[in-house]
């Protein structure tokens, strides 16, 4: 068992009535953080591996059901081979090191993404993760692996122009709900908060379809410094938040 002290929301400044449901993360800066300390890169993304493990338990102990974290871009296969394989090296060994302890604390392990198109043995750890944990019913863990925003909404669009094509559908009744219903886990509630690190203000291609109401925070933390007391601030931060989704708040 882990000797890791757990998080109380009651020894936090939250309101536990007003959590987000679910918490989606650019995690970004590893590479800073390393050359900052005359490391190489592959420092910084061990580093932000340690950070994420942290991330996961605190987001756990919040009680907050859903975590979506972007592990890998669609545009990050232009990195150096030596890097990325380093990053597909670094994501299979972490997933297998760490089963056991998401099994201990009941955690769902999901992926998004094209994985077809990941090495077979990033690809296989990752399948034994998703599988063994498949019933585990507190924190769903979603890892985004070569995920693209504008892919999944590609790949949704597909399905509908299969069923489209077979006559099962008529163009009429695409809708919006429908889109969802067909993107990679459309069990997902929509991430009320998105966090990225590392100061930059971009999507990336990440979850473009889910954030159209998501609350997002910026924070100038590299990745390998975030920790629980930074969700905490991120969360605070959302807290604070009027959410209208468009309308006007009654007097
Ligand atoms: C961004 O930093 C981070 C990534 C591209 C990869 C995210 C990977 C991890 C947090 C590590 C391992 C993950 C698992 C699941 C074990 P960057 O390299 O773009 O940083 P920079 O912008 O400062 O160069």
């Amino acid at each position: 068992m882990s000797s890791r002290v757990k998080l109380n929301i009651s020894d936090t400044p939250l309101n536990p009535a007003n959590m987000p449901q679910h918490v989606a993360i650019i995690m970004d800066g590893n590479g800073r953080w390393a050359h900052a300390r005359g490391q190489r890169r592959r420092e910084g993304h061990f580093q932000g591996y340690l950070a994420l493990k942290d991330t996961v338990y605190a987001t756990d102990d919040l009680k907050i059901p859903y975590l979506t974290v972007y592990g890998f871009s669609s545009e990050n296969w232009r990195r150096p081979s030596e890097e990325v394989h380093g990053l597909m090296d670094l994501m299979a060994t972490a997933i297998h090191a760490e089963l056991d302890e998401l099994m201990e604390n009941d955690i769902r392990v999901r992926v998004q993404g094209r994985l077809h198109e990941i090495p077979e043995h990033t690809r296989l750890a990752f399948a034994e993760a998703v599988e063994r944990t498949s019933a585990n019913a507190r924190l769903t863990f979603t890892l985004a692996i070569n995920y693209g925003g504008r892919a999944e909404i590609v790949d949704s669009v597909k399905q509908l122009a299969i069923q489209l094509q077979s006559g099962a559908l008529t163009a009429d009744a695409v809708t919006e709900e429908l889109i969802s219903k067909n993107l990679y886990w459309p069990d997902h509630p929509d991430p009320d908060l998105l966090i990225r690190t590392a100061g930059e203000k971009r999507l990336s291609n990440f979850l473009l379809w889910e954030t159209a109401y998501s609350e997002i925070h910026i924070t100038p933390t590299l990745w390998p410094d975030f920790n629980a007391q930074s969700l905490i601030i991120a969360i605070s931060d959302y807290q604070s938040r009027v959410r209208k989704f468009g309308a006007v708040l009654e007097a």
